[in-house]
């Protein structure tokens, strides 16, 4: 019988590297709060349940602006093309800059949806886990409209790639 081999060394760095090996696409969670854009770039999206309708995010706990846009009544998830990586680094930079020169639709909701992305999903918080260091937020959806004519933006090993078709 094959022994299992383990490895202990698993500090946060060494970790970050590994999950980092792991390709994902990279989405926008936003909406407008009192009257200001608020949101993120996430790469920890994926699809969860057909019915209920149900996709999920992770949020870090050290967070400033998930307490304000967990406040909204719905939120936006635009899945980012392989042309928006400067409106990628711009969601995950300075919070005040995040949407400058960023083109959105806000519903009346108050879900922030980004032109030019792939697919765009109007979502209400249906639970929210508390995992760790993150918080696995899973959203119910309640509209859903694509218009992938274009590549999904990858992310891999902390650098933006395309899908080679
Ligand atoms: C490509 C990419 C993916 C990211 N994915 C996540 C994620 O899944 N979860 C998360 O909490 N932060 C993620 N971030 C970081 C957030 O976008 C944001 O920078 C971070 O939450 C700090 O801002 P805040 O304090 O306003 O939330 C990602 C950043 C980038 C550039």
């Amino acid at each position: 019988m094959t022994e299992l081999i383990t490895n202990q060394d698993l500090d946060p760095a060494r970790l970050r590297e590994a999950f980092g090996i792991f390709p994902t696409g990279v989405v926008a969670v936003a909406a407008e709060v009192d009257g200001l854009l608020v949101g993120l770039a996430a790469s920890s999206f994926t699809s969860v349940s057909l019915d209920p309708p149900l996709v999920s995010f992770s949020i870090s706990r050290t967070s400033k602006t998930w307490p304000d846009l967990r406040r909204s009544r719905h939120l936006g998830v635009t899945v980012l093309a392989d042309h928006q990586s400067a409106v990628c680094r711009q969601l995950a930079g300075a919070p005040e800059h995040r949407f400058v020169g960023v083109p959105v639709r806000i519903s009346d909701d108050g879900a922030v949806t980004l032109d030019g992305g792939l697919a765009r999903f109007e979502c209400t918080i249906h639970a929210e886990v508390e995992a760790g260091d993150h918080v696995v937020v899973l959203l119910r959806l309640h509209a859903v409209d694509q218009s992938d004519t274009s590549s999904p933006l990858v992310f891999h090993r902390s650098g933006f790639g395309k899908l080679a078709v």
